[in-house]
């Protein structure tokens, strides 16, 4: 993977370059143009005459822009040099660097009772591959193609949550992982955790069938509220709101990044 990531993101820049405009500074620019006298066919880099992927972007990642099924078409070149460059690491970054200045500032009993919550898809592995190949806008997703490759279990790391596993569990910290995959896909999410350097954890609670057709808030607070009551305390990371909101949320949540899917 650490050989085929800079290849597609050559090939997606590429493609990207060539049917969007230029940078950041041109769209403040366009911006103030586009609004006195609209261009048709320049909305490349807005939502609409009022909006910047980048606002928008701001308002997904602050769960302000809420329940949206794809990303806004003109944004689908902006999403993607923001997952393939360097920006989406670096905010990743910050996030797992909080998360472990937190669980360090806590001074923790070492009585066993410490647990980290990781989320999986664009938590702890990354289907960045799936995406750099199938694209970041609209009619992206398609659960057979999706589920055709969850099946290869060859998803790579987000190296920045990695990192913080590692960090944890030397502070002594137990980690669960809690997915909103399904049970018939355990095998395949514990050999593609292992073989990326997720070696050990207290649990792995996948969506039982128990909980099809309730929200990811209701599942996730409810397996939360379970932790709980056995005796642990909790941390809790995720990309998705849908991770931290509801119950039982931990004593503090980590939100990374994702501006490609939004699941309630
Ligand atoms: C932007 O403008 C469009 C149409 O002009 C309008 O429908 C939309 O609500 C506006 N969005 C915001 C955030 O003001
Ligand atoms: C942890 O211990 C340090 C050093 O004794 C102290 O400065 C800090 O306030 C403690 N943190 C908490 C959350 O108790
Ligand atoms: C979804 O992906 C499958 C497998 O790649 C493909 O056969 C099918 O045509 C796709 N469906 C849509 C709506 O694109
Ligand atoms: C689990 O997955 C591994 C590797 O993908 C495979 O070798 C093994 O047969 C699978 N086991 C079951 C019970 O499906
Ligand atoms: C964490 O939250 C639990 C439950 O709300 C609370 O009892 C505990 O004191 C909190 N721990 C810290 C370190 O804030
Ligand atoms: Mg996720």
């Amino acid at each position: 993977m650490k050989a085929l990531l800079p290849v597609l993101q050559l090939f997606i820049l590429a493609t990207f370059v060539a049917t969007t405009h230029g940078s950041f500074e041109l769209d403040i620019a366009d911006q103030i143009i586009h609004l006195l006298r609209p261009k048709p066919g320049a909305g490349g880099r807005h939502v609409d005459d009022n909006v910047s992927c980048l606002s928008w972007r701001l308002g997904v990642e602050t769960n302000n822009i809420i329940d949206w099924t794809t990303v806004p078409a003109a944004c689908e070149g902006y999403v993607g040099h923001y997952m393939l460059g360097q920006q989406y690491r670096k905010d990743s970054e910050v996030v797992a660097h909080e998360a472990y200045l937190y669980a360090e500032s806590q001074n923790l009993t070492d009585d066993g009772n410490n647990l980290w919550i990781f989320d999986v898809d664009e938590t702890s592995l990354s289907n960045l591959p799936y995406y750099a190949d199938h694209g970041f806008g609209v009619e992206v997703y398609n659960s057979t193609s999706f589920n055709a490759w969850v099946l290869e279990g060859v998803a790579p790391a987000l190296p920045e949550s990695l990192k913080l596993y590692k960090k944890l569990l030397a502070l002594g910290i137990k980690v669960a992982f809690l997915t909103g995959r399904g049970e018939a896909q355990r095998n395949v999410t514990e050999t593609n955790l292992k073989n990326v350097g997720y070696d050990t954890w207290e649990k792995l609670i996948l969506k039982d069938s128990f909980y099809s057709g309730n929200t990811a808030v209701m599942y996730k607070s409810s397996e939360r509220k379970n932790l709980e009551e056995s005796g642990y305390r909790i941390g809790n990371i995720g990309d998705q709101w849908s991770d931290l909101l509801g119950t039982n949320v931990g004593n503090r949540t980590f939100k990374l990044p994702d501006p490609m899917y939004y699941i309630s």
